[in-house]
C-alpha cells in the first residue's frame, strides 16, 4: 500500500510521464519520411496560392495518420509570408457542415464565430476572405467519417471552389474505417479520392524503434529492459501495428511496476499492461460504434443480463438470445428513445457487424429450437458493456458538447 509520501516522493520509474502518453506529439517521427513526403507534395502548391489536389489518408488506428498531418501543417505554418491558410478539424468534436464551417470561421475570421450569423452569411464572409489575396484554405477533416453529413459539407467546400474568382480550397480527409468509402456519394467519393495515401501498420521492429526512443526520455536510465521493450512490440504487431496501444501497454507497464513498489518494469508488469490495454480496446471498440449498432448491442446485453421475460437458453454457463427477441427489444428501445428502428434487413447487418467486431457470436440453432433461428450470445461482461453503452447512448460527453456548440443555423 503506497502513502500519499510515497506517491509525493519522486518516481523511480518515471522521468518525463507525459512523453509516454500516447497524446503527446513526438518531435521526430520515424519511419514514415514518406509519407510525410506525401503530404508535403499535395500541400506544396498552396503556399504559393495554387489549388493541390485534394488527399485522402487512410491507414489503420495508431499507424501515424494524425501525427504525420499535423507534423507538416506545422512545418506550412513555420513558411512565413504563404499563401496556406489551414484548419485541422477534429471531425469527432465538429461532427456536422455547420460546425466544421463554424470552426474554419474561428480559426480565420474570429470576429463573425460568435452565435448570431446563419450558415449563408459565414459562407459568403468565408469566400470574401479566401477571394480578398488568393488564399488557399487547406481543410484537414480528421476521423472524417464521423461527420453526419458529409457529403452536404463536402459539396459546400467543393462549391466554394467555382464561387470564388481567385485562390482556392484543398480537402484533406482522414481515416481509419474500411467501410467508409461504400457509404459516400460517388461525387464526395471523387472529390475526395483526388489523391490517396495508404498507411500501412508498423511492423514489430518499427514499433520497437518508436517505443524504444520514447522509453529512453520517459524512463528513468535502466527501468525498461530490451525484453520488455520487445514483447511489447510484438504484441502491439499483433493488434494491427498500432502505436498507440504499444505506447499505452509502455506507460501501464511502468505504472505497475510503481504501484509494486519497484525499481524497474518486470515481464510480469509487462504481460498484465497487455492484457489490460487489450481489454480497453474492446471498449473503445464500443464506445465508437454507430448508434444503431450500439442499440442493437445495448439490447442484447440487457436481455443476456435480465433473468426474466424473454426465452434464453443457457448452457448453465452461457446465455443464449433468440434473433427474433433481440429485435424486438431493440425495436422498443428505438421508440422508447425516439428514434426510428431500422428494418429486419438492416437488423441482421448490425449483427454481422457486431460479430465481425469479436463482440457477439450468432450461430444457427439446428433443428429443433422452434424451427429453425439464429442464436445470439454476448462475448463480453455484461456489466462492463452495459456501462460504456449507456454512457454513450444516453449521456456523458455527446450532451456536454452539444451545450458548448450549437447544432444547426
Ligand atoms: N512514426 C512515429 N514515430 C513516433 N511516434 C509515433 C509514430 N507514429 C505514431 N506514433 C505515436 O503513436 C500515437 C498514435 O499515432 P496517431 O494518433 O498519429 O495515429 P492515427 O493513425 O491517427 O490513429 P487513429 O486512426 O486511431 O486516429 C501518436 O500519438 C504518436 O505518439
Ligand atoms: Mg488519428
Amino acid at each position: 500500500m503506497q502513502t500519499l509520501n510515497d506517491l509525493l516522493a519522486e518516481s523511480k520509474i518515471f522521468a518525463k510521464r507525459e512523453v509516454l502518453s500516447p497524446h503527446y506529439t513526438p518531435q521526430k517521427l520515424i519511419f514514415r519520411e514518406s509519407e510525410i513526403n506525401s503530404i508535403e507534395r499535395a500541400l506544396a502548391p498552396s503556399l504559393k496560392g495554387q489549388r493541390g489536389r485534394n488527399l485522402f489518408v487512410y491507414g489503420k488506428t495508431g499507424t501515424g495518420k494524425t501525427s504525420c498531418t499535423r507534423y507538416v501543417i506545422g512545418e506550412v505554418n513555420s513558411i512565413p509570408n504563404n499563401k496556406a491558410r489551414i484548419s485541422y478539424i477534429n471531425c469527432r468534436i465538429y461532427n456536422s457542415r455547420f460546425r466544421v464551417l463554424n470552426k474554419i470561421i474561428s480559426d480565420h475570421l474570429p470576429t463573425y464565430s460568435k452565435r448570431g450569423y446563419g450558415a449563408v452569411d459565414l459562407y459568403e464572409k468565408l469566400t470574401g476572405w479566401i477571394e480578398e489575396d488568393s488564399k488557399i484554405l487547406v481543410v484537414t477533416l480528421d476521423e472524417i467519417d464521423v461527420v453526419k453529413d458529409l457529403d452536404d459539407l463536402i459539396y459546400t467546400l467543393t462549391r466554394i471552389n467555382s464561387d470564388i474568382k481567385a485562390g482556392g480550397v484543398t480537402i484533406i480527409g482522414i481515416s481509419n474505417k474500411v467501410s467508409f468509402k461504400e457509404e459516400l456519394d460517388p461525387r464526395s467519393l471523387s472529390t475526395l479520392y483526388e489523391s490517396e495515401l495508404v498507411f500501412a501498420p508498423y511492423h514489430p521492429d518499427e514499433i520497437y524503434g518508436i517505443i524504444k526512443s520514447r522509453a529512453a526520455e520517459g524512463f528513468k536510465k535502466d527501468v525498461v529492459g530490451d525484453d520488455i521493450l520487445k514483447y511489447i512490440s510484438a504484441a502491439a504487431a499483433k493488434e494491427g501495428g498500432d502505436a498507440r496501444f504499444s505506447l499505452k501497454v509502455l506507460s501501464k507497464a511502468g505504472e505497475l511496476a510503481e504501484e509494486r513498489g519497484r525499481t524497474a518494469v518486470l515481464m510480469e508488469d509487462a504481460v498484465e499492461a497487455v492484457r489490460q490495454a487489450e481489454n480497453d480496446i474492446v471498449y473503445d471498440v464500443i464506445a465508437t460504434l454507430p448508434e444503431h449498432q450500439k442499440l442493437v448491442l445495448y439490447s442484447i446485453v440487457m436481455l443476456t443480463d435480465s433473468g426474466g421475460t424473454y426465452k434464453k437458453l443457457t448452457d448453465g454457463v452461457d446465455t443464449y438470445l433468440f434473433s427474433g427477441e433481440v429485435y424486438n427489444r431493440y425495436k422498443s428501445l428505438s421508440e422508447g428513445m425516439h428514434k426510428s428502428a431500422k428494418s429486419e434487413r438492416w437488423y441482421r447487418n448490425y449483427v454481422s457487424e457486431l460479430e465481425m467486431q469479436g463482440l457477439i457470436m450468432s450461430f444457427d440453432s439446428g433443428k429443433g429450437i422452434r424451427g429453425h433461428t439464429k442464436l445470439i450470445k454476448l462475448l463480453y461482461p455484461t456489466k462492463k458493456t452495459k456501462a460504456v453503452l449507456e454512457k454513450d447512448l444516453f449521456g456523458g460527453a455527446a450532451e456536454q458538447r452539444a451545450q458548448v456548440l450549437p447544432d444547426e443555423e
